[in-house]
């Protein structure tokens, strides 16, 4: 942090900080954040791991919370090799849930499972039992076929739109009756949860949790790669900023 808040509300100058970037377009060497989206981050977190937990783990955290106790509940985490989705992974097996997970790519499944995954499955076609509660990060069919898994009363966390595709409910998907009653299907919008800074806190703190693979390069690095097309092979790319003052 190399100014506080005009008001002296937030961290102080001086306080390695994580905050959530939400809106932001472009880069710059330093940047002013709203103290309601930074918090204290413990001083032995790698830089790459506090650039990269804070919008997929308290979008993870906040998503979970909205399905309410999931102890020993089955819980359905679609699109899981995200950095949403594994984190989603991680909280919901901490919580107690049985978790099914669901990912395209199979060479993946093993890393969900030592997430905490109890169940892998490339596509919902194979998921058997139906589910208290379920997050998703890919919408299109994935969100209909989703949905369709939910137990009476379930809610579905629509997050993410990866498939770019329209959902198209069959004629009767609304049609409740004794087993398909009150289920629902809710957006979610971090920018709009309140009072983020103590999880920021909290899962900042978390060596454990892992968002996925980290490719860290230079910053100088930045237009060579974006004009060789940005790619993302799996996972987040950190640029690191050499400051004049810093020796980071
Ligand atoms: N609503 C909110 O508040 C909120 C908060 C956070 C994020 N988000 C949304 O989530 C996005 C980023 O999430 P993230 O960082 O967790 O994602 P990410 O780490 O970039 O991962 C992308 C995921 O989408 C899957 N995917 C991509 N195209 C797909 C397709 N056509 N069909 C099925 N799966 C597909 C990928 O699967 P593979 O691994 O198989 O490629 C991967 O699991 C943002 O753009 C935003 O839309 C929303």
């Amino acid at each position: 942090m190399l100014e506080a808040a005009s008001d002296g509300a937030g961290p102080q100058v001086g306080e390695r900080v994580v905050f959530l970037s939400l809106g932001a377009r472009g880069w710059a060497q330093r940047r002013a954040v709203p103290h309601a989206f930074t918090a204290a981050a413990p001083s032995n977190a790698a830089w790459e791991h506090l650039a990269t937990l804070p919008v997929p783990a308290t979008t993870a955290l906040r998503a979970l919370r909205k399905l309410g106790s999931t102890l020993g509940r089955r819980v359905l985490i679609v699109g899981a090799t995200s950095a949403v989705g594994r984190i989603a992974v991680q909280l919901a097996g901490r919580s107690g849930a049985h978790v099914a997970a669901v990912a395209r790519d199979e060479s993946r499944h093993a890393e969900l499972q030592r997430l905490g995954a109890h169940e892998t499955h490339a596509a919902l076609s194979s998921v058997a039992s139906r589910v208290h509660g379920a997050i998703d990060r890919v919408g299109g069919q994935d969100l209909v076929d989703t949905y369709a898994l939910l137990e009476p009363g379930a809610t579905v966390i629509a997050l993410g739109h990866s498939a770019g595709a329209d959902e198209r409910f069959p004629y009767d998907a609304f049609v409740a009756g004794p087993t398909t009653s009150d289920r629902s299907i809710t957006s979610f919008f971090l920018g709009s949860e309140p009072g983020l800074a103590d999880e920021m806190a909290y899962l900042a703190a978390d060596r454990r949790l892992q968002v996925g693979v980290i490719d860290t390069r230079a910053w100088t690095e930045l237009a060579t790669w974006i004009e060789h097309g940005a790619h993302r092979p799996s996972g987040r790319v950190v640029l690191r900023v050499i400051h004049a003052q810093s020796s980071d």
